[in-house]
């Protein structure tokens, strides 16, 4: 079988989002379907997979054709309870370890609520995460979509005092930062220790592309040299003319799904859902290869 790729909205987003069909990525692939599933990344930036009846072993095998994996446990408050999956499962789910749906104001579930926030995953790690892959297992009856957002595209049409003035501009980025601005703010000692802020370049260029965009996630919460609320507030103002409409795609997920997103070029957050329901949704996390400070913009 050979891999066919066509852009999920191809009037509005025909260089944004795809939908990939003709492999079962389940299975071992070989080397050059891995590489044309990377260059299917390069240029959609996120891929969608219908009908993948991944187990977390098959999730894990796949996502290893395009890097290491992250550790799933370090930065987040799930630490301290047995886990429901492995280390190398990133548990977006609202359940606890024995699969119940977690009460409405569970620490654990409040704490999670900041993936409906705009940002990249791990930002907020000195090596920030190249791919992420998120396969539903359980979807709820409605909501629970998972938008994702073009931040080449938005770079480019950005104008260009603006592009020269973020050009060598670097952030902070911690989770206290984008949990502070949903009013979660009960952390330990321990979960401030973790979470302490990295830092990242506002402008990263893509490897393989060459593209330019914008590194944003709620996770920033500093620019480095300004005033915080300036800081905050040219962030605020970047973030949403990056997530205007025309830049977005929205996934309404089906079981068994498999979304690839690939972090340095996109952002993306979680929407509302009936909180009482059961949405399970594994995540494997392919890393960067270094912190973005090391990058020439
Ligand atoms: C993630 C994430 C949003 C969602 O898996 O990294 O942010 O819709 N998910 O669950
Ligand atoms: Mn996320």
């Amino acid at each position: 079988m050979t891999l066919s790729i066509c852009p999920i909205d191809p009037v509005s987003r025909p260089f944004f989002a795809g939908v990939a069909s003709g492999l079962d990525i389940t299975q071992p692939l070989t080397r050059e379907q891995a590489v044309e599933i990377e260059k299917g990344m390069d240029q959609f930036g996120v891929l969608v997979f219908h009908n993948q009846r991944f187990t977390d072993e098959t999730q894990m095998a796949f996502s290893r054709n395009f890097g290491e994996l992250e550790v799933a446990t370090t930065h987040t408050v799930r630490d301290t309870e047995k886990t429901r999956l492995g280390t190398h499962i990133n548990d977006i789910s609202n359940l606890d370890s024995d699969s119940n749906v977690l009460a409405r104001d569970d620490r654990r579930r409040l704490f999670s609520l900041g993936t409906r926030l705009w940002h990249s995953d791990s930002s907020f790690k000195d090596v920030p995460a190249k791919y992420s892959l998120l396969s539903a297992r359980i979807v709820p009856s409605k909501g629970g979509n998972t938008e994702f957002a073009d931040m080449r595209t938005s770079y480019d049409a950005l104008d260009d005092e603006t592009k020269a003035e973020c050009e060598n501009l670097v952030c902070e980025h911690s989770q206290l930062f984008s949990r502070e601005q949903i009013g979660f703010s009960n952390f330990t000692d321990d979960e401030r220790r973790r979470f302490a802020p990295v830092k990242q370049r506002l402008v990263r260029r893509h490897p393989s592309t060459g593209r330019k965009s914008l590194f944003l996630a709620s996770h920033a919460g500093t620019i480095v040299g300004w005033p915080v609320p300036e800081a905050r507030m040219f962030l605020r103002e970047l973030t949403e003319h990056a997530t205007q409409r025309r830049f977005v795609y929205a996934h309404e997920w089906q079981v068994f799904d498999l979304v690839i997103w690939d972090n340095r070029a996109t952002m993306h957050r979680g929407r509302r859902y009936d909180p009482t329901e059961a949405r399970d949704m594994h995540r494997t996390t392919v890393g960067g290869t270094r912190s973005t400070m090391a990058e020439a913009a």
